[in-house]
């Protein structure tokens, strides 16, 4: 199959530019667009085999559910039985934008979209080219994240291109995204919501909006066999990077000193070595592929580089990567959580 890249400039463009976009998901067809968080892989929500279609693109396992994406409130309306009122806090303070909520699904909504689930994920993209595209459909979305599965998240149309050119119909280009790291997503079914996945939303902004907030165990470790992940793709292996990824945590000396140890192992063995650093101790590393995902004192920077990162080692072809850690809160706590992934909870405290 052909793809077509299609340029729109997310700060100039007109929803005639989006038409051509727009027919073919409405037409069961799969097209790849920018959302603040990262960019998406499009079907129509409502259509079993565009769900079908989305799970093959990506080589998913069929019983991970779809976020299903709406561009305002009476879109999710339609397809949610009711609204929690935990729900209609948070998505008047954070909505749109990039946080996720789950709530009891209408029927109107396809199993085969929520992976046999009685509930719908449903975000609110404030991204341009997201929003416009959801309206000149005239329908809502569902997107995973436009990777192949078990690759980093896609953050560039150009990685929306290394991992589905020839197998989808358009992607999408307007550049980099936001943040970087998939939307937080809350699961409001219950009493008290649930923080499923901690994204650019942080459990702190969260309890701010709606008091108490409980954490899904999946965040912060391996998920046990036999227990159920609220959040079924916990329980995949994402982002995983070629190379065998550890992350070293404690004081910045400490960190510098036990990565310089283990790289310098690691290279006398034979091994290509990189090392994920910040800008704040860039120089304490020498003699290996370095990469800094941005400032320690601005985390933000960390989540919009961190995927890219993890792509460019892949093409690098090192074979162990060291990464300084990150604290376990604000934006930290969803680069910890990515990087705990890819790092299949590999972790040295030192
Ligand atoms: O930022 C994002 O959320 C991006 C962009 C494209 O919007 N999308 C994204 O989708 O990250 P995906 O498919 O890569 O991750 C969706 C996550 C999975 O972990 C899935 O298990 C969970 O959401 N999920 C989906 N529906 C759910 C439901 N009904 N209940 C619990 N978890 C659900
Ligand atoms: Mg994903």
């Amino acid at each position: 199959m052909h793809t077509k890249i299609l340029k729109i400039n997310r700060d100039a463009f007109s929803q005639s530019e989006l038409h051509e976009a727009a027919g073919i998901i409405r037409n069961g067809g799969l097209v790849a667009f920018p959302t603040e968080t990262v960019y998406g892989l499009g079907g129509n929500a409502f259509d079993p085999e565009a769900a079908s279609r989305i799970y093959a693109a990506k080589g998913r396992p069929g019983d991970n559910p779809l976020i299903v994406h709406i561009a305002d409130m009476d879109g999710l309306k339609e397809i949610v039985a009711q609204v929690p009122e935990s729900a209609a806090t948070l998505a008047a303070r954070f909505w749109p934008g990039p946080m996720t909520l789950v709530m009891k699904k209408k029927s109107i909504v396809p199993e085969r979209t929520t992976g046999g689930l009685d509930t719908v994920a449903v975000r609110m993209p404030v991204h341009p080219v997201a929003a416009a595209l959801i309206r000149e459909c005239g329908l809502p979305i569902a997107a995973p994240s436009a990777n192949r599965s078990g690759r980093p998240s896609t953050t560039t149309a150009q990685h929306c291109i290394e991992d589905l050119d020839g197998i989808i119909p358009m992607i999408i280009d307007s550049g980099a995204v936001d943040i970087g790291l998939e939307s937080t997503i809350v699961d409001c079914t219950g009493d008290i919501p649930v923080l499923l996945r901690p994204g650019g939303i942080t459990l702190e902004m969260l309890r701010d909006a709606v008091g108490r907030v409980d954490i899904d165990p999946a965040i912060t470790g391996p998920v046990d066999a036999g227990v159920k992940p609220r959040a079924p793709g916990m329980k995949y292996r994402h982002y995983a990077p070629e190379a065998e990824l550890t992350i070293v945590t404690g004081s910045p000396e400490r960190v510098q000193a036990k990565i310089s140890e283990l790289a310098e192992a690691a290279r006398s063995g034979g091994k290509r070595v990189g090392i994920i650093a910040t800008e704040e101790s860039r120089d304490a590393y020498h003699d290996c592929d370095l990469k800094v995902m941005g400032l320690r004192s601005d985390e933000s920077t960390v989540a919009h580089n961190l995927f890219a990162i993890l792509r460019e080692y892949d093409d690098d072809g090192v074979d162990v990567i060291y990464s300084e850690g990150f604290n376990d809160s604000g934006i930290g706590r969803a680069i910890m959580n990515r990087l705990r992934k890819a790092a299949g909870y590999r972790i040295l405290e030192v």
